[in-house]
């Protein structure tokens, strides 16, 4: 079947307690598994990375609805691809401690452009180089 994966970058509009994220995380977990949506997020204690992929339909109604979240804001779309493969087909919303990935996230955002390539050099460190869920995990 024919999915969609988005990635983008946004600023937080407040500090985000470990609590906040949690109850973010759950709620998102959740919701995807019911819209067969999967994918990571990562919070730099500035930016959200996040990865979401599934049918376009699904993956479109839900960015609408996080580009309007209060939460954040700038919510800057790297890249968005067609595939038949899922990168993380095992999880509804992965959530990765990404306080390490700040300065790159910054960059990205920064340049407020498309940029596949660092987009996905984004999610590959987020996923490889730091241990899954840091103090969240998966439910
Ligand atoms: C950074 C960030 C990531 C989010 N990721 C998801 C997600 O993966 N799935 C989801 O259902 N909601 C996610 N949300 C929450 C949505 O913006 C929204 O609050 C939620 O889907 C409930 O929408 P509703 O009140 O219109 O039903 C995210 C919000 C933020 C700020």
């Amino acid at each position: 079947m024919p999915l969609k994966r988005l990635i983008y970058v946004s600023r937080a509009t407040m500090p985000a307690t470990p609590h906040d994220l949690q109850r973010l995380h759950a709620l998102s977990e959740r919701s995807n598994r019911r819209q067969d949506i999967t994918g990571a997020l990562g919070f730099t204690g500035r930016y959200f990375i996040q990865c979401i992929e599934g049918r376009a339909e699904a993956v479109d109604a839900l960015m609408a609805r996080i580009d309007t979240d209060p939460r954040h804001a700038e919510v800057v779309v790297l890249c968005t691809l067609d595939t038949d493969k899922r990168h993380f087909d095992q999880w509804s919303m992965r959530y990765f401690d990404s306080h390490a990935l700040d300065e790159d996230a910054h960059q990205a955002h920064q340049s407020g452009q498309r940029d596949p390539a660092q987009a996905q050099r984004l999610i590959d460190r987020m996923t490889q180089t730091l241990p899954p869920g840091g103090t969240l995990h998966r439910v």
